[in-house]
């Protein structure tokens, strides 16, 4: 598989996610590349699409995140399989959780994508998330903040279930 890892990240978190992903994807043709020097086209082409965004300014993308999630508004993401990380803080934002995750979701959705890699919500404490379709995570939810022992476990679990559920 052509695997597009991409991430936005400002002081690192989402971008170490997105290294400890590719370690497990290490069978396939993996490209890891930060948003802030892409532009929205360059999400095509890869037949499984990764995209990792933390929030931030009290539910805000991620800074290089911002106009690319405006130029993806009307794009064709038809046929495209898809999965999202993200990286928030879910005690000192509880109301705005992860809300990158969701922003990114509702884009790619409206464009025909096919979202991959839901999770549960146990094991976190927080009260609103947009980063929630149906109860749970559109993807998975990571909290370098507050549960940063967690991360390797997490992303290795979530790895095996994407691969089982492509
Ligand atoms: C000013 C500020 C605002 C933030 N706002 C949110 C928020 O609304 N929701 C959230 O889940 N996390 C929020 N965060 C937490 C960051 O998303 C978190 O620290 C994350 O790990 C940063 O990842 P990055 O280094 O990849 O950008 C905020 C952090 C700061 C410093």
């Amino acid at each position: 598989m052509k695997i597009g890892i991409f991430f936005g990240s400002s002081t690192g978190n989402t971008e170490t996610a997105a290294e400890l992903i590719e370690g497990h994807f290490s069978d396939h043709d993996c490209t890891v590349q930060d948003v802030s020097s892409i532009e929205a086209g360059d999400l095509l082409g890869y037949d499984f699409l990764l995209m990792g965004i933390s929030t931030w300014y009290v539910g805000e993308a991620q800074d290089d995140w911002i106009d690319l999630i405006d130029d993806m508004e009307g794009m064709d993401f038809n046929g495209v399989k898809f999965a999202i990380f993200g990286q928030g803080d879910q005690l000192g934002y509880p109301d705005t959780f992860q809300d990158g995750m969701g922003m990114i979701y509702e884009k790619v959705m409206a464009g025909g994508g096919q979202c991959f890699g839901f999770t549960s919500i146990e094991g976190y404490d927080f009260d609103e998330s947009r980063g929630l379709i149906d109860g749970k995570f559109c993807g998975l939810s990571l909290d370098e903040d507050n549960q940063g022992e967690m991360t390797d476990e997490r992303v290795e679990a979530w790895c095996k279930q994407l691969l089982e559920e492509l």
